[in-house]
């Protein structure tokens, strides 16, 4: 079923083709003029306009133009009369799909409308492909702890079940995510994410389900929520153990029922969509500290599938190099470069905490600092002793997240103040102009903090 609005001023045509077109099983939406008309596209997501050349208020091709810069996709069939032809020439020209001249031929208007939705459809399908074939990495690995990813994958990609993604950061949730999206039935839907981690609590139930206008001071118009813009697709909950219990609760509703209303509205929207939730986050142990709703945890883990570290996957370490090695080449050079194997040595000892993000980002830098065509150790060496001097996130976390904030404040002052200091062989007054601060000043911290200096 397509959505499909009219814009004609005589309700004469808009009667005739309404019972037309919902005949064919469309949903019909109209419009007696141009403003009338563009009010509808901004609250439905139309798929096809018929669009009368004479308007009032509005001439036709000005409501053409508009549509064709707000609303790119939605395809326009022009109606003209015998006497505006050149006009609905001139329509095409400016990119309606075609024309239909009155009086209207019953055949000819189905023919027509059935082609523009094909081409539509077809439009929305290569901008899906091509999205995924230039924004996302294809999914590298053959290791053994990868091999029961794959398993999950295909089995669980023609399914509707649910499936909850485990990892640490970087792992490749999300890619595994899109890559079950691309493989299912619902491949031609959207994919729509949405980071419970990023939305404050206040926002996410408009977020995810909508709101009317005016169901809140500044809902200023009716906007559809995450759960209705997945409709046909998948919905991705990224982060879901970041979630306040309030917002679980709501999620639990309407994850059961797949029903739901927009905030200000009595209205219940029933969609059609695939659930896919993941966290880096030790969920179980989540649920046992009360943090995350043990029911909603059940609902979301019908199918598991755990994103392995890449210590757990050094035996894919090779093969990931040489896809980022590929995938990173500058554009002047033909080949590209690689690392050599006592090279290879350093990045499989390597911790990576950020995991496959880590890697590939490492990958990226090296190839831009360095000259050479085949990498030495001692370059990749140095480069990843860079990175250990960068304070990474998953660090902060585990030695901060149960401290007050004064004693990690100290905790931090302390550490950074002994680095600088022994990066500058203990000379006091270079190291406090590093710091910039007085000499004095860092003498009092040093006492304060009890450093020993090293001479
Ligand atoms: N198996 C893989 N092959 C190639 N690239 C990968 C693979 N896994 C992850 N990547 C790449 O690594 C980066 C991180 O992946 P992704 O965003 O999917 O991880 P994540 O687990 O969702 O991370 P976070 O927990 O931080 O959200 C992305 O650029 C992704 O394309
Ligand atoms: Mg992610």
């Amino acid at each position: 079923m397509s959505k499909i609005l009219i814009i004609d001023d005589e309700p004469g045509i808009r009667t005739v083709l309404s019972d037309i077109i919902k005949d064919e099983n469309h949903q019909v939406f109209t419009g007696g003029d141009g403003f009338e008309g563009l009010t509808v596209l901004r609250e439905e997501s139309v798929d096809l306009v018929i669009l009368d050349v004479w308007l009032p208020n509005m001439g036709g091709i000005d409501v053409l133009k508009e549509i064709k810069k707000e609303y790119p996709d939605i395809e326009v069939i022009m109606i003209s009369g015998h006497a505006n032809i050149d006009i609905a020439v001139k329509a095409v020209k400016l990119g309606a799909y075609d024309f239909l001249e009155k009086p209207l031929s019953l055949d000819k208007i189905i023919n027509l409308i059935n082609n523009a939705l094909k081409f539509e459809k077809l439009k929305k399908e290569n901008a899906v492909l091509k999205n995924s074939i230039l924004m996302d990495d294809k999914m590298i690995g053959s290791s053994e702890s990868m091999q029961a990813v794959w398993t999950r994958i295909n089995q669980s990609a023609f399914s509707n079940a649910k499936i909850l993604i485990t990892g640490e950061n970087g792992t490749g949730k999300e890619l595994i995510a899109r890559e079950i999206h691309r493989k299912s039935s619902r491949s031609a839907g959207p994919f729509v994410e949405v980071n419970c981690a990023a939305i404050p609590d206040t926002l996410i139930e408009s977020e995810l389900f909508g709101h009317e206008k005016g169901a809140f001071t500044s809902a200023i118009a009716r906007r559809k929520g995450k759960f209705e813009l997945a409709h046909g697709g998948t919905l991705f909950l990224d982060e879901i153990a970041d979630m306040s219990i309030s917002a679980q609760a709501k999620v639990l509703r309407a994850i059961q029922e797949l029903k739901f209303e927009r905030i200000g509205s009595e209205e219940s929207i029933t969609v059609d969509i695939r659930l896919i939730a993941a966290t880096n986050k030790d969920i179980v142990g989540e649920v046992s500290a009360g943090r995350f709703r043990e029911d909603l945890y059940y609902r979301l883990n019908v199918v598991p599938i755990h994103a392995p570290s890449l210590s757990e996957r050094t035996s894919d370490l090779e093969e990931l190099v040489s896809y980022f090695m590929e995938k990173f080449k500058s554009n002047t050079s033909e080949v590209c470069k690689t690392i050599s194997k006592e090279g290879l040595k350093f990045l499989r000892a390597h911790k990576w905490p950020g995991n496959i993000r880590e890697l590939k980002n490492f990958i990226e830098r090296i190839n831009i600092m360095t000259d050479e065509q085949v990498i030495s150790a001692e370059t990749v060496k140095y480069y990843l002793q860079e990175d250990k001097n960068v304070y990474t996130q998953s660090n902060l976390d585990d030695e901060y997240s149960e401290m007050k904030l004064t004693d990690a404040k100290d905790k931090f002052e302390k550490q950074l103040l002994i680095q600088k200091l022994e990066q500058n062989n203990y000379n006091i007054s270079r190291a406090a102009e590093v710091l910039g601060i007085y000499p004095s000043n860092l003498h009092g911290k040093i006492k304060k903090f009890g450093i020993e200096i090293k001479k």
